[in-house]
């Protein structure tokens, strides 16, 4: 649907979406699915009627002027009814509708933000607009909105003598209908004014007609078939082995390859614990997702097996829906870019230190090496121990249990052999040394890490994040530490392949740090670090660590016209466009002007997505970002590599997430800038 426009009156869809947010959390409590769809397509209707476009008796719904509104919300609809030329009743026209309730649904929050009543959050999450929460006030007309409508509203139920009027019954049978009454009241009064909220929902006949066709449609929906879906194409294996490009473990350009031949949805031939296993791909799946994903997928079915292994019930990447929102909001801070910003000179310190240990001359697998470098600066900045000394066995430990609990490629007794027992001992090590250095004597004058936030959460409220959920946090750290140290090997081995490049990041490097200058965050500044940042972008677009996630479908969805049933394993790989040719100019050449404002091929909506897709992408994203300049800029900057042997051709290891293979080694050829 096109960019709404605030110069419409709002809608019964708008009112709706408002009445429906949480005012504490400012998360938007919606139950996707066939209810809420069809109260979303009757709000249409309705507005139609209130337009006078169409008229309903509780026989049949009635085109009455077909003249386009104007309004990108009802005129699809109105269009559709016009072109149908047949009289059908009311119940038809809602599960009619309802094939178009994403999309009304994104319109809605679309001209909400518009509105500046609501604020749009990376990760797919609507809030209520900040500058409505934080003073406290609606300060444009507009914004009383919100409390105008829930204030009318609860005039209606709460006072007996209080006559609604039209549009106001209207909403009250639909909020009634999506049983939207339960979020805006206690029980108790619920209970209560029910008779009155029955009374009033059937007062309007539009909103009765409405109602009653959305409560028909729940209970026995009868023009489902009407909303013609496809059945997903399966895979054989022969089809998998095809693409050569498994072989050499680039995921997203298979999946690519199987995205031009196969579609965007195709069931793979195998089941993953015991469930129907359906990939995804494409930039219009990639969008699908980022819209509508938190009210159809679920992550914790995926992940909560691998949470046991760490004692813990709930984690970040295992949350859904308020709780996830809520989380997430508290952390967002401690992974930013500016809480690593005002931590420069130590990561700076830190980096060096880990590169004054190669000398001229000396080689050394690449991959292993530079995670091992980023893990020492992760440890020190993130939780503020240095578990350099057993960070192998921790991550071996969880790898284990990555492949045991998540994929299932390994029996799960196998996360609990002697050496896995002993590894996991090293996890509650790694814990009791965080908690015990992160007291507050411990922590006094020292820059708060993400530790101290997370610590900081459990302190304040123990039971949204209790001690037995503390662990998992600590080792994701470590674990996200081995997704950069992957991402700068293939970073750096892009950048020394190609010597007009290498000459350029170096010029860089040197504006920052030649003639022993010590730079400050206010120093990488765009322009600064430019060829830099296009460096790291593209290679996270040509070789993206993490290039696919898993999914469960908790509420069936239709997804480019294909009916996804409930507990089908959803395997999204966002980044399959990556090597699109229509998205990406020769996507096979490494082209960093692509970036470049006047290409900008990574802006198309649903092309680049290395920080994945959705309420789940990466908190830690702008951090990267800073960590990883900062990396890149210091190794031009320090010493010379070269990729050993000469004639390597890079190999990947796609498992658990990509990395180049063993075989790639630098060499250092020259020390430039002794440390
Ligand atoms: C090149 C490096 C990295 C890449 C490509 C990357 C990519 C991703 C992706 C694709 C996800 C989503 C996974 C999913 O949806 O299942 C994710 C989640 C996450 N990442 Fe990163 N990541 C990187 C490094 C980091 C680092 C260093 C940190 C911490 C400092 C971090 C913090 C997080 C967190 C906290 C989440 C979970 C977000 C949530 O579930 O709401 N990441 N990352």
């Amino acid at each position: 649907m096109e960019s709404t426009s605030v110069q419409f009156p709002i809608r019964l869809a708008e009112e709706l979406i408002l009445l429906m947010l949480d005012e504490q959390s400012g998360y938007l409590e919606m139950v996707p699915g066939w209810d809420f769809s069809c109260v979303m397509a009757g709000a249409v209707l309705a507005d139609l009627a209130l337009e006078d476009r169409i008229d309903t008796d509780l026989k049949a719904l009635y085109l009455v002027d077909s003249g386009p509104t104007g309004d990108n919300l009802l005129d699809p609809t109105l269009k559709e009814i016009a072109e149908s030329g047949e009289t059908r009743d009311t119940q038809y026209w809602i599960e009619r509708n309802t094939g178009r309730s994403d999309e009304i649904v994104t319109a809605t929050l679309d001209r909400l933000v518009e509105r500046k009543i609501l604020d749009y959050e990376s990760g797919g999450f609507w809030g209520l607009s900040r500058s409505v929460s934080r003073s406290g006030a609606y300060p444009a007309s507009d914004m009383k909105v919100r409390q105008e409508a829930r204030t009318r509203i609860l005039n209606v139920i709460l006072n007996d003598d209080s006559i609604p009027d039209p549009s106001d019954a209207i909403l009250i049978a639909l909020m009634h209908t999506c049983g939207g009454f339960k979020l805006l009241l206690e029980p108790e009064d619920y209970e209560d004014r029910l008779e009155r909220i029955e009374l009033v929902a059937k007062l309007d006949l539009i909103g009765r007609t409405v109602a009653t066709a959305v409560r028909d449609s729940t209970v026995t929906p009868r023009t489902r078939p009407v909303l013609r879906t496809k059945s997903i194409p399966k895979l054989r294996f022969i089809d998998i082995l095809r693409q050569r490009d498994f072989l050499s473990g680039n995921i997203p350009k298979a999946m690519y390859g199987i995205f031009r031949n196969h579609g965007p949805i195709v069931e793979l031939p195998f089941k993953m614990r015991k469930s129907r296993v359906v990939a995804l791909m494409g930039p219009e799946i990639n969008q699908w997702v980022n819209k509508h994903g938190r009210f159809y997928l679920r992550s914790k079915d995926y992940i909560k097996d691998l949470e046991s292994a760490f004692g813990a019930s709930r984690t970040l990447p295992g949350m859904d829906g308020a709780e996830h929102y809520r989380m997430r909001k508290e952390l967002k801070g401690a992974y930013s870019r500016s809480a690593l910003a005002n931590r420069l000179p130590e990561l700076i310190h830190h980096c060096r230190k880990s590169l004054s240990r190669w000398s001229e001359g000396d080689a050394f697998p690449a991959t292993s090496e530079f995670q091992n470098h980023i893990s020492s600066q992760i440890s020190h900045l993130v939780i503020g121990v240095d578990c350099a000394h057993y960070v192998d066995e921790l991550l071996e430990y969880e790898h284990r249990a990555l492949v045991t609990q998540v994929q299932g490629a390994l029996p799960k007794f196998m996360l609990r052999t002697p050496k896995m027992k002993r590894y996991g001992k090293r996890v509650w090590e790694l814990h009791e040394s965080i908690v015990r250095s992160h007291t507050p004597g411990q922590r006094k004058g020292k820059p708060q890490d993400i530790a101290d936030a997370i610590l900081g959460l459990h302190k304040s409220d123990p039971q949204f994040l209790p001690e037995t959920d503390l662990t998992f946090p600590f080792v994701a750290a470590m674990v996200a530490s081995i997704y950069l140290g992957s991402g700068l090997a293939f970073t750096v081995y892009s950048m020394i392949r190609d010597p007009d490049l290498h000459e350029k990041i170096r010029k860089e490097a040197e504006a920052l740090f030649g003639n022993g200058r010590e730079p400050g965050p206010e120093d990488f500044t765009h322009d600064a670090i430019d060829a830099t940042a296009r460096l790291y972008m593209e290679s996270l677009r040509v070789h993206p660590v993490i290039p696919w996630q898993l999914r469960m479908v908790m509420n069936e969805c239709i997804v480019n016209g294909y009916q996804i049933p409930v507990k089908t394993m959803l395997l999204i790989c966002q980044t399959a466009p990556h090597y699109s040719k229509e998205l990406f100019k020769d996507p096979l050449e490494f082209d960093i002007d692509r970036y470049l404002p006047e290409r900008s091929e990574h802006t198309t909506p649903g092309a680049y997505a290395p920080y994945g897709l959705g309420t789940h992408m990466c908190l830690g994203s702008r951090w990267v970002e800073l960590q990883m300049a900062v990396n890149v800029l210091l190794i031009a900057y320090h010493l010379k590599l070269e990729v050993a042997p000469a004639d390597y051709k890079l190999g990947i290891n796609p498992f658990p997430t990509s990395a180049p293979n063993k075989k790639l080694k630098f060499r250092v050829a020259q020390v430039t800038n002794p440390i």
